[in-house]
């Protein structure tokens, strides 16, 4: 079981986006029992809240359903998950600065280092942007989710 914990700042757009792609690749694929998949936030100012509307509307025109409600992270999540995956560098830094131990911090990897076919090193944040920052995340999220994917099968053998 590879338990996979997605971290944006709000988390209500990048890893929530993140976790329904993960979530759709791994059911596509049938390996449901064998991943945990989850997403929080760095900030806890949208708790409790669905993801936002324009992310969600972005979602749907690609065939995803996002569900998930934004929690921040806990220190606890470094037990809880074996990879936590920031979306750009001011996240890898937080969450550098929250982790408990050494071995957590070996826990924490960057999304964009997943990507394929993209050559870039952040997922860029959409908040403040228009319709094309939205496609954009999903579009890149989409080429790392499935480079992730294939790196853990690979780790197992199964590739
Ligand atoms: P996210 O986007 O980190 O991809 O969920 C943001 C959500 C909320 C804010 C910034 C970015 N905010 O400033 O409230």
């Amino acid at each position: 079981m590879s338990r996979i914990l997605f971290i944006c700042l709000g988390n209500i757009c990048r890893s929530p986006m993140a976790e329904a792609v993960m979530r759709k690749l791994v059911k596509e694929r049938g390996l449901e029992a064998k991943y945990e998949i989850d997403s929080a936030g760095l900030i806890s100012y949208h708790e409790g809240e669905g993801a936002d509307p324009r992310m969600k509307f972005h979602a749907k025109r690609h065939g995803y359903l996002l569900t998930h409600i934004s929690r921040p992270v806990r220190e606890m999540d470094f037990d809880l998950f074996d990879l936590i995956v920031s979306m750009d560098d001011s996240n890898w830094e937080r969450l550098h600065r929250l982790a408990p131990t050494v071995e957590a911090e070996t826990k924490i990897v960057r999304m964009t280092d997943y990507c394929r076919t993209h050559v870039i090193d952040h997922v860029p944040d959409p908040y403040y942007g228009g319709d094309q920052g939205f496609e954009n995340v999903i579009e890149i999220l989409e080429d790392a989710c499935e480079g992730l994917l294939e790196e853990l099968e690979k780790l197992e053998g199964k590739v």
